[in-house]
């Protein structure tokens, strides 16, 4: 890698941040993604703010604008209309002003705003933008544990395959299977005309997908309702790690900052579902795993989701000794990591969308979470892997983990915005 000119880099990730942007939002990419999504948004701030620190807020604020009056944070944002992208506006008809999704995405804004506090150039800045949105983080966080843990477990359920984040991973494969999928109104789908339907969903997942929007619209999108009406409500430990993660860092910065009213609730959140984690854990594979609510047991589907605690640093030491190990050992069956799945499970496939490909962010939270264990020289691993990999096949949505090889959507915006990061604390050190 000696040779990789890391500045180039640096450089081509600006022209797509600035390439994407329309504004106060940027999209994923052209074409297969035309408007805001939440994750994307949060962590594309990340990549922002090393060119614009202004431009990074303004990024989360427009996102947090069409915060729904219960808390939820949509998973989309449709700003303006684009036929391309399907389902859209019209399927969803969430009635809100400007149209947005009904479900959610991993809340990484809590540890997004952090970050950019603590490393903002411009302190002054950054605590004036951030001092507003923090009872919004605190809004939502609080809504993810009155709608989506309504028993009080102190862990909450994804009611969605796409609020994971993870939309085709196996994770979700047997909840879903339970889905019916009789009234779903005809459709055509667009992402498969972007692109190749080998690295894209099956039809009956899509059904499937469609099955359950249908549902939650056909209960006007009222969140008090929809959890137990659910077929489909998995307990994701990368979600709940990342919601904890988020949590403990909206408190914390509430402290700092002084913003009253925010940092006692979220730390008691928190403590609880500290508790009620370990129950995700499998010995069999020796991670966390999913838990399927409905059916009332653990989802035996060896997947990313069972790293990505480590943001939270959730378990034992030797529990996040034991995922690191996991990682390298998955790493040693492939020529680079981290594959969303297992290479070892029969259910793996290297170029299907989260059921083997890697994506640059999840290795960017995983390396945060290794870091933050004390796990330095396997959080550099991950990154030299990722980077690695952006100098083979450039700015992808993902990458076969067997080849290198870019896939899903090009020029893309997180993807560009992590480079930013990687390379910028690349120089710091
Ligand atoms: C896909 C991913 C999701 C992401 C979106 C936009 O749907 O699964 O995590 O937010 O694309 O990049």
């Amino acid at each position: 890698m000696s040779t990789y000119d890391y500045n180039a880099a640096f450089e081509r990730a600006a022209r797509i941040l600035a390439d994407n942007d329309q504004g106060s939002y940027t999209v994923p990419t052209k074409g297969l993604y035309p408007f805001q999504w939440n994750w994307d948004s949060c962590l594309t701030a990340l990549g922002q703010r090393h060119f614009d620190e202004k431009r990074a807020f303004t990024e989360i604020e427009t996102l947090l604008a069409h915060q729904w009056p219960d808390g939820m944070v949509p998973h989309i944002v449709f700003h303006k209309n684009d036929d391309g992208y399907f389902p859209g506006p019209g399927v969803w008809n969430t009635g809100r002003p400007t149209p947005t999704s009904g479900i959610t995405q991993p809340p990484v804004l809590g540890l997004v705003l952090r970050r950019l506090y603590e490393e903002a150039r411009d302190k002054n800045l950054a605590a004036e933008r951030i001092r507003p949105l923090l009872a919004k983080a605190a809004k939502w966080h609080r809504w993810f544990y009155d709608m989506r843990d309504p028993k009080g477990t102190g862990l909450i359920a994804i009611l969605h395959p796409w609020e994971s984040g993870r939309d085709n991973s196996v994770d979700w494969d047997e909840a879903l299977a339970r889905v019916p999928t009789d009234g779903v109104e005809p459709y055509q789908r667009r992402d498969t005309q972007h692109v190749n339907a080998g690295q894209r969903p099956h039809k009956s997942e899509y059904d499937r997908y469609l099955w359950l929007v249908q549902c939650f619209r056909g209960l006007g999108w009222d969140n008090s309702k929809l959890h137990d009406a659910s077929p489909f409500q998995v307990v994701d430990p990368g979600f709940n790690a990342i919601l904890m993660r988020s949590d403990e860092d909206v408190a914390h910065l509430a402290e700092v900052l002084g913003v009253d009213g925010i940092a006692e609730d979220a730390r008691w959140r928190v403590a609880k579902a500290r508790a009620a984690f370990e129950m995700l854990w499998s010995e069999k594979h020796g991670q966390y795993v999913c838990f399927d609510r409905v059916a009332n047991k653990l989802v035996d589907s060896p997947s990313i989701g069972g790293f990505l605690p480590l943001v939270a640093s959730v378990g034992t030491p030797e529990r996040q000794r034991q995922l690191r190990d996991r990682i390298r050992a998955q790493r040693r069956q492939l020529a680079y990591g981290i594959a969303s799945h297992d290479p070892a499970d029969t259910r793996f496939e290297a170029k299907r969308y989260w059921r083997g490909p890697i994506w640059i962010i999840v290795n960017y939270l995983i390396a945060d979470g290794l870091k933050r264990c004390g796990l330095d020289d396997a959080a550099a691993e991950v990154i030299s892997d990722s980077l690695a990999l952006i100098e083979k096949s450039g700015f992808a949505e993902y990458y076969d983990p067997q080849t290198g090889e870019g896939l899903g959507g090009g020029s893309f915006t997180w993807t560009a915005a992590m480079v930013a990061e990687l390379v910028a604390s690349r120089r710091a050190a």
